[in-house]
């Protein structure tokens, strides 16, 4: 492809507009092709800010100037929008998760790789370099054997409104919070995880769980202690504990443009610090989405991306088909 990916955006969402559509809007290789709502004035709102032919979505999956497609709706959703932008020959960057549940992600694998498409699940934090720096201290011996990864993703309660509180858009700390810890137990840890146990914490009224805890292990016996919600004060966090130090991360999975992290190291008997790089990973999952895209579709770079989608759907499915379950104090949500 020589000219710019022209994207189009399926539904007026908050993290399109916070997000995903400035830094598509300012991009050298992108073009906001379309702008796809509800609603037609948002549609023509979003169009005006950020540029784009308003339309509806149906009618955004049929235009030919339409490349590739964001999806930005609810989770429950992001399945059956998928499924027709691949079936449509649009390659896809959804939000994450890419899916509620195993199958639907399979379904999306399947199709993506038959039909050689590019679909990319938007966890944004997994293009940090912060992450590439821990791997290579990992695999370098830094840490001695690896024995637990400890990750966390909480924030406070969110407006009553929010779709995270609707069970039926598929709402629920785990698949909003948790898949981030998730997703970085597979990125550091690889295939074949199994869940020990889980807890969540469900409000009895909404019926969607509120936070959780959940238990992996990986096929040569370590550990991942995985805790997630929204009824906390913030925390992004991991760390892992090996045999001769202990690493810690903090603003692990949502560090703003300028941040530079602290990569803080423990040993027996003395500590030491590393100041990380800053970067834009949100810009960088949508370019990198955008450059794929350009470049074709190639199974060898787009593999671990279908694979960490799959994972994900699989392990947040096991964690809520084995959670033990408490009911959370009124209010909580
Ligand atoms: N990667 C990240 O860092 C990140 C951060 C936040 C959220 N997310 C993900 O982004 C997605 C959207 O989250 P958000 O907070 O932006 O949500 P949101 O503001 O509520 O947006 C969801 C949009 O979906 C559309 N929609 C279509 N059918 C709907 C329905 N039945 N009910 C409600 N909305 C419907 C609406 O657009 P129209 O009214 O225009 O049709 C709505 O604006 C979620 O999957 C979430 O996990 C990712």
């Amino acid at each position: 492809m020589n000219g710019p990916v022209r994207i189009g955006v399926l539904g007026c969402s908050a993290i399109a507009r916070r997000r995903t559509l400035p830094v598509m809007r300012d991009a050298d290789h992108i073009e906001v092709a379309a702008v796809a709502s509800r609603s037609a004035d948002k549609a023509r709102e979003y169009a005006a800010g950020f540029g784009g032919e308003p339309c509806g979505y149906h009618e955004l999956l049929a235009r030919p100037d339409v490349d590739a497609v964001y999806i930005g709706l609810p989770n429950a959703l992001h399945h059956e929008w998928a499924r027709l932008a691949l079936l449509a020959g649009k390659h896809v960057l959804c939000e994450k998760p890419l899916a509620t549940d195993q199958s639907s992600a399979k379904d999306l694998e399947d199709l993506a790789t038959t039909n050689r498409l590019v679909l990319r699940e938007n966890f944004a934090f997994l293009n940090h370099p912060q992450h590439d720096e821990v791997k290579r201290l990992v695999a370098d011996g830094r840490l001695g054997a690896v024995r637990t990864v400890a990750a966390a993703f909480g924030f406070p309660p969110l407006p009553a409104t929010d779709i995270r509180y609707r069970a039926e858009l598929g709402g629920g700390a785990l698949l909003d919070a948790g898949v981030y810890p998730i997703r970085l137990a597979w990125h550091l840890l690889g295939d074949g995880l199994s869940v020990a146990g889980a807890v969540l914490r469900v409000d009895p009224a909404l019926g969607v769980d509120v936070s959780g805890h959940a238990l992996l292990t990986s096929p040569d016996g370590v550990f991942a202690d995985l805790e997630f919600g929204f009824q906390h004060t913030y925390r992004s966090r991991y760390q892992i504990w090996g045999s001769a130090a202990a690493l810690r991360l903090d603003h692990a999975f949502t560090p703003p443009p300028g941040h530079r992290g602290s990569l803080d190291i423990e040993e027996q008997d003395h500590g030491e610090q590393l100041v990380m790089p800053a970067a834009h990973q949100f810009r960088l999952s949508v370019e990198r989405f955008a450059d794929a895209v350009r470049t074709g579709w190639s199974a060898r770079t787009e593999a671990p991306w279908l694979a960490g989608a799959r994972e994900t759907a699989r392990l947040a499915e096991e964690i809520r088909a084995v959670a033990v379950t408490v009911p959370a104090q009124a209010g909580a949500a």
